[in-house]
């Protein structure tokens, strides 16, 4: 019985293989005079859509989003750090409004901006190293949280034909972090050192650009690798006219 189920199941997901962005997703059309605008209001919904995943098409839950790891090591200037973090979570993501759209969709090629009031970062981490010129180590719970986040992505895409049927592939993703202020928290700094750490977490915000432009480019090289993955979940399964429908 239970083979049965496995079985049509997979004939159904089949069957609709080519249906598989939700129904309720704005579709733009490629033709459309204003598909920009299409798309500014169309992604940001079909993120909210996206708060518990899309099964079907394996997208992961986006709020939050699991990120499994990154490890960070800056080497030289005023900020000498290696963190490793664990089992990140990225809270926020699905309230991003988009503030400019431009898609070249012959070239493959979106382009947009977006901002999101409050993303907050948190995270296992391990850290050692210096800030200025103080030692700072630690083995705990971080949350950096980022507000006004303005994003730049830069999508580049190119055709994948699989079955006569065209897929936009995103082979590369670029992304720039630019917040309008940065919170920093790491929990048990300096093997649980309450004054120690309390007097570094100050210490940290009160250099928080300085802090955040050193890990930035970390941060935006791993963030962007997450954002392709989830983007490509969609991307390499649905065709890309089921995407944008051509008429
Ligand atoms: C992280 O920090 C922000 C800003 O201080 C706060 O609003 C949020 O509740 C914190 N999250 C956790 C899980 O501690």
């Amino acid at each position: 019985m239970k083979n049965t189920i496995i079985i049509f199941a997979s004939l159904t997901t089949l069957a609709i293989g080519e249906n598989l962005l939700p129904e309720d997703f704005t579709r733009c059309r490629q033709k459309d005079a204003k598909l920009n605008d299409c798309l500014k209001g169309a992604v940001p919904d079909a993120l909210r859509r996206m708060t518990k995943g899309i099964p079907a098409l394996s997208v992961p839950p986006l709020e939050p989003l699991l990120v499994s790891g990154m490890n960070i090591e800056t080497g030289a200037g005023p900020v000498v750090i290696s963190q490793v973090y664990r089992n990140i979570q990225l809270h926020g993501l699905t309230d991003s409004r988009l503030t400019s759209y431009k898609a070249d969709l012959k070239h493959y090629r979106l382009r947009t901006d977006s901002i999101t009031p409050k993303m907050d970062f948190i995270a296992d981490y391990v850290m050692k190293g210096r800030i200025l010129v103080l030692p700072i180590q630690g083995k705990g719970v971080a949350n950096i949280t980022m507000v006004n986040l303005v994003v730049k992505h830069d999508l580049i895409g190119e055709p994948v034909i699989k079955d006569g049927e065209t897929y936009m592939h995103i082979k590369d993703y670029k992304v720039k972090f630019i917040p309008e202020r940065v919170i920093l928290h790491f929990s048990n700094l300096f093997n649980g050192d309450k004054a120690l750490g309390d007097n570094m977490n100050k210490f940290l915000n009160q250099n928080s650009d300085l802090v955040f432009n050193e890990l930035k480019e970390s941060y935006e090289k791993s963030l962007s690798s997450v954002f392709q993955d989830v983007t490509n979940k969609i991307f390499d399964k649905v065709p890309m006219n089921k995407i944008f429908p051509e008429e």
